[in-house]
C-alpha cells in the first residue's frame, strides 16, 4: 500500500555515516542525512534563497548551504549562521526492518 504521508529513502545500509541524498515528498524535496549514525531530514531548501542543501558541506550537526554559507542545524533546522535567518522545516525520518522513511512531523 502506499502511504502519501511517508516516502522511502533508501535502504540504510547503502546510506552510511555522511551519506546525503533527497527524497521527494508530496511535491517537496527533503534532504536526509546521516550525520553520525543519525538520520536527519530536512526541506531542501534554504531559507536565505530558493537553493538546495543537497551537496552541502555537513560537520559539527550542521549542513553548509553552498550558495552563500548558511549553516543549518541539522536536529532543529534553526539557522546558525547568516545570511539565512529563519529554520528550515523539519521532516521525520524511521527505519523499519533496515529501509529509511521520510514524513511529515
Ligand atoms: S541561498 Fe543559502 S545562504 Fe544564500
Amino acid at each position: 500500500m502506499s502511504d502519501p504521508t511517508r516516502v522511502l529513502a533508501g535502504h540504510t545500509a547503502e546510506m552510511p555515516e555522511g551519506h546525503q541524498t533527497a527524497v521527494d515528498l508530496n511535491g517537496v524535496s527533503v534532504l536526509v542525512v546521516n550525520f553520525e549514525g543519525t538520520y536527519y531530514a530536512l526541506r531542501n531548501n534554504c531559507t536565505h534563497k530558493d537553493f538546495p542543501l543537497l551537496g552541502g558541506d555537513v560537520s559539527m550537526g550542521r549542513v553548509t548551504c553552498e550558495k552563500h554559507g548558511a549553516k543549518f542545524e541539522l536536529a532543529t533546522g534553526k539557522a546558525k549562521t547568516l545570511p539565512a535567518v529563519k529554520p528550515v522545516k523539519l521532516y521525520r525520518t524511521q527505519v523499519e526492518d533496515g529501509q529509511l522513511y521520510v514524513s511529515e512531523l
